[in-house]
This record gives structure tokens, C-alpha cells and sequence, in this order.
């Protein structure tokens, strides 16, 4: 069956369908070509453009940065694969609210700081672009409303590009959570467990490290992140581990989140670096950082279930996203790469290595697209990512994540910050959906298309 058969089948036949006809638009013949522009070209939005350009059905027409040397980078990379020069928007912060309005672009991926996110993208959504997020969405509790109300106004679909949804192991494990292995879903944990230190410091020219330098004197996320840690106590990035574990508990989708509390250690890895890489008389060494080093988030579902959400990223340690997903018949984690499902673990008590399983629950997706994926950044997953925003473009359908996953997955940030801020006291989360999570369908990796 053709690809937009198959969504209009399944669309007119049930409220199921994988994509849903757009809001405004309906279903209409598949376009061979994604139109793109792209609004930041640092580290990230490079990453995005360069997966872009291994595509074929991709064309870059606009590019948008502040940055003459992310500007010059890109247009070096498009040179490269020989693809003719996007054009280029380059004065001042303001300057994406002009490219957005071109006619032709299709969809329009954000890969600037956080703050920028939302104003960029509701000019995109109201210029009647698909708009690509990157993670987190948002940073207060009204820009995920204002996303919201923006897509409900436009019709304008808003996707947040949550890569780490498609990582392998963790499409396996949403494949066996949807195959009743681990039974009813009970709890799960996550986190972004990553030591950000040489990012959030560096020599004001290189990306990682070499220095104890962030804001004006910064490079790359040196530059802007770091501020969020002076500014802010919270779980500051919630959606990578948040994001995974919100589609195996469907939440938007017979699922919602309830209410959570917080609580955050003392923070003084951040002031530690300082010092030890740049001396005590170092200027930073008198910034004051209010985030806490490690911050620990409970979220209650609507359905009973748990998630412990951990932030730490101030401290010397390895990466983990510390993932672990329990259920009535046994759970599976991530460190140690870990399962043990009762009745089937080959000896009660004792773990299995989840390589064991990983082969046989590989998702469809994967299967389908492995070898396409083998040369994107973060173990493929950025292939992945890109490829639905794409795909949905082409087929003028909506995203595999959303704008109401983009709203609640990461309004968990300011969230946190009140329970914190009133002694971990308990406050209760958004519906964003207004009431849609009791009927709506689970929409993310239901086949191989997506
Ligand atoms: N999904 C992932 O795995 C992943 C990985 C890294 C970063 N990110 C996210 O990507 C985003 C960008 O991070 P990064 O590491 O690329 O940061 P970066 O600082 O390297 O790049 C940001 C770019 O945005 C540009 N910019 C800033 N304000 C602008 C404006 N008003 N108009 C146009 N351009 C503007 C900057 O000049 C810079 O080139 C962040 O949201 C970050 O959290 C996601």
C-alpha cells in the first residue's frame, strides 16, 4: 500500500492512525521534498544541517544565526555536498522572524538557547511552517501554554525533537512494554546524568573546556546555559530521560501526569571547577550558582504510576540517563544493561544481560532504517529524529511527539523549581490537553514508518 493510502485508510478508519490528518489542511498528496530552514547553526543545529544534507529529499533554502562563524561553518557544509547556498539571515536576534515568512519552507528546525525557543517557535507556527523544536521546549510554565495555544490557533504543527525517544535499547524496551512483558508498568526511572562541566566552562573559544569562562566570555553553551545555573534550582533538562519513559506510560495518550515534588542537594561541584581549573581569585569563583548538584523530581501519574526523574550535571561522573522501567512482571535498567522478567529471566533472583533480548524486540523501526542510521550522531538516534520531522513534513501529517509532549515533558523544569523553592512541596502539573489524554491514541513509533 502507498504511504499516503495508508495514512488515509487508517486516518478515516480510527482515531488510532499513527499520524493524524492535519488539523486544518486534512490529508493531501505526499510531497518528495522537504523544504527546510534552520534557526541556529551551533553545535546542535550544525548536527541537524549536516544530517539534513545526506538526504536527498531535503533542500536547504534559509539559514538564521547571530554567529558569522556558525553562518560560515554551515555554508562551508552545504559547499561540501555540493547544494547551492541557503540564504542567509544573519542581523540580530530578530532577524528569524523575517525568514520564517519566506514561501519556500516547509518546516523550520530551532536549535538556539533554550530562552529563544518559543518566540521562534510561534513566529514559525503563525508563518504556517511545521516547526522543529529542540530540547527542552520551553523554560516557564506559560511559554508551554503559549505553544500550545499557538498550535490549537494555527493548525501548525510543533515537534519536539526529542532524539533520545529513538535510541535502540529504549525503542526495544517501548516494544516489550507494548507487548505486556513487563506486565502493568508500575514505575520508572531517568535522568540526565551527564558531567557538563567542560560545557558549561570553557576558554571563550573552543567548546569544551580549556577554561573557566561562561556568558559573554563563553563559547557555544558556555555562553547562555551556564546562566541557567546561576539563575536557576531545578531539573533544568528534564526531557531526555522524560521524554522515553513518557511514551511508554502513554502519558497525553490514556495517560497525564498528576502533580511532583522536588527536592535539590547543595550545589558545589559548579564553584569546585572553578576554582581547581582556574584559582580561587578567578572572577567566576565568586559567582554564586543556585543550582543544586543533584535534583531529584517525583512525578505521580493520573493511572498510579512513579517516575523519579534525577538531574546531575555538576559533578565528575560517567554519562547515564539511568533509565529503569518496572512493571508487575519485572523491569529492565539501564545501567549495567540489566532485565529480569519473572518466568522468563533464567534464574529467579538473578539479572540477564538485556543484550539477550535487545535482537529479538528490536524495534521495527529499527530494523527497517538501522543502516541508514549508522553514521548519525548519538549512536543514530539523530537520524531518527530528523527523519520523522521530515517524513511528517513530506506527508502532511503530525509528529510522532508533539506539541502537547512538548509542553508538559518540559515544563517539568519550572515545575521543579516551585516544589523546590516551597521546601519539595507537592504541585500539581498542567493538563495540557485540556481533557484530550482520556480519548486520544498513542501516536509514537506504532510501525516502521516513523
Ligand atoms: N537533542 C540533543 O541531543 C541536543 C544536544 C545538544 C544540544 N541540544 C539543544 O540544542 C539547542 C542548541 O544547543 P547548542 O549546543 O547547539 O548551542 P550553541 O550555543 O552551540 O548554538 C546555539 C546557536 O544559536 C545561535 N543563536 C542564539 N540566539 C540566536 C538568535 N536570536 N537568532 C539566531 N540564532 C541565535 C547562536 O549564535 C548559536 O550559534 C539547545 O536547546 C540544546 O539544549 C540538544
Amino acid at each position: 500500500m502507498l504511504r499516503r493510502d495508508f495514512i488515509h485508510k487508517t486516518a478515516l478508519a480510527s482515531s488510532t492512525a499513527l499520524f493524524l490528518p492535519n488539523p486544518i489542511f486534512g490529508v493531501k498528496k505526499a510531497e518528495t521534498k522537504a523544504r527546510l530552514g534552520f534557526i541556529g547553526v551551533g553545535q546542535r543545529g550544525h548536527n541537524h544541517l549536516e544530517m539534513a544534507l545526506f538526504r536527498n529529499d531535503v533542500e536547504i533554502n534559509a539559514i538564521c544565526d547571530i554567529d558569522s562563524k556558525a553562518i560560515d561553518s554551515a555554508l562551508a557544509v552545504c559547499k561540501s555536498k555540493d547544494r547551492k547556498a541557503p540564504a542567509i539571515y544573519k542581523n540580530g536576534d530578530h532577524d528569524f522572524e523575517n525568514m520564517v515568512k519566506r514561501d519556500d519552507l516547509d518546516g523550520i528546525v530551532i536549535s538556539t538557547p533554550w530562552e529563544w525557543h518559543v518566540p521562534m517557535a510561534i513566529a514559525s507556527m503563525k508563518a504556517g511552517k511545521y516547526t522543529g523544536v529542540e530540547v527542552s521546549a520551553t523554560v516557564t510554565l506559560q511559554e508551554s501554554w503559549d505553544l500550545v495555544n499557538t498550535f490549537e490557533k494555527t493548525g501548525s504543527h510543533c515537534m519536539i525533537l526529542e532524539n533520545v525517544c529513538y535510541r535502540r535499547d529504549i525503542m526495544a524496551v517501548l516494544n516489550m512494554v507494548r507487548q505486556n512483558m513487563f506486565g502493568e508498568l508500575v514505575h520508572a526511572q531517568c535522568g540526565y546524568q551527564h558531567d557538563l562541566r567542560e560545557v558549561k566552562f570553557n576558554d571563550g573559544k573552543q567548546v569544551y573546556g580549556g577554561g573557566v569562562e561562561f556568558g559573554e566570555k563563553g563559547y557555544s553553551e558556555a555562553r547562555w546555559r551556564t546562566q541557567h545555573s546561576v539563575d536557576r534550582n531545578g531539573d533544568i533538562y528534564p526531557t531526555h530521560g522524560l521524554g522515553p519513559v513518557a511514551e511508554m506510560l502513554n502519558i497525553n495518550r490514556g495517560n497525564q501526569f498528576l502533580y511532583l515534588t522536588s527536592i535539590a542537594s547543595k550545589g558545589l561541584g559548579l564553584h569546585d571547577y572553578v576554582v581547581k581549573n582556574g584559582g580561587e581569585n578567578h572572577p567566576n569563583a565568586k559567582v554564586k550558582f543556585k543550582l543544586g548538584d543533584v535534583v531529584t523530581t517525583n512525578i505521580k501519574c493520573v493511572n498510579g504510576e512513579t517516575i523519579m526523574i534525577s538531574h546531575d550535571t555538576n559533578l565528575p561522573r560517567p554519562y547515564s540517563l539511568g533509565f529503569r522501567v518496572q512493571g508487575t512482571n519485572g523491569l529492565w535498567m539501564n545501567d549495567g544493561n540489566h532485565i529480569y522478567l519473572e518466568g522468563i529471566s533464567k534464574k529467579p533472583h538473578i539479572w540477564d544481560d538485556f543484550k539477550d533480548y535487545q535482537d529479538k524486540y528490536d524495534h521495527p523501526l529499527w530494523k527497517k532504517h538501522a543502516q541508514n542510521a549508522e553514521n548519525a550522531g548519538h549512536g543514530g538516534i539523530d537520524y531518527f529524529v530528523l527523519r520523522a520531522f521530515i517524513e511528517s513534513i513530506k506527508n502532511k501529517v503530525a509528529p510522532p511527539m508533539d506539541v502537547y509532549d512538548a509542553a508538559a515533558w518540559s515544563a517539568i523544569s519550572p515545575l521543579s523549581e516551585e516544589s523546590i523553592a516551597k521546601g519539595s512541596a507537592p504541585v500539581n502539573i498542567p493538563d495540557f490537553t485540556r481533557g484530550k489524554w482520556k480519548t486520544n491514541k498513542p501516536i509514537f513509533g506504532l510501525g516502521d514508518e516513523y
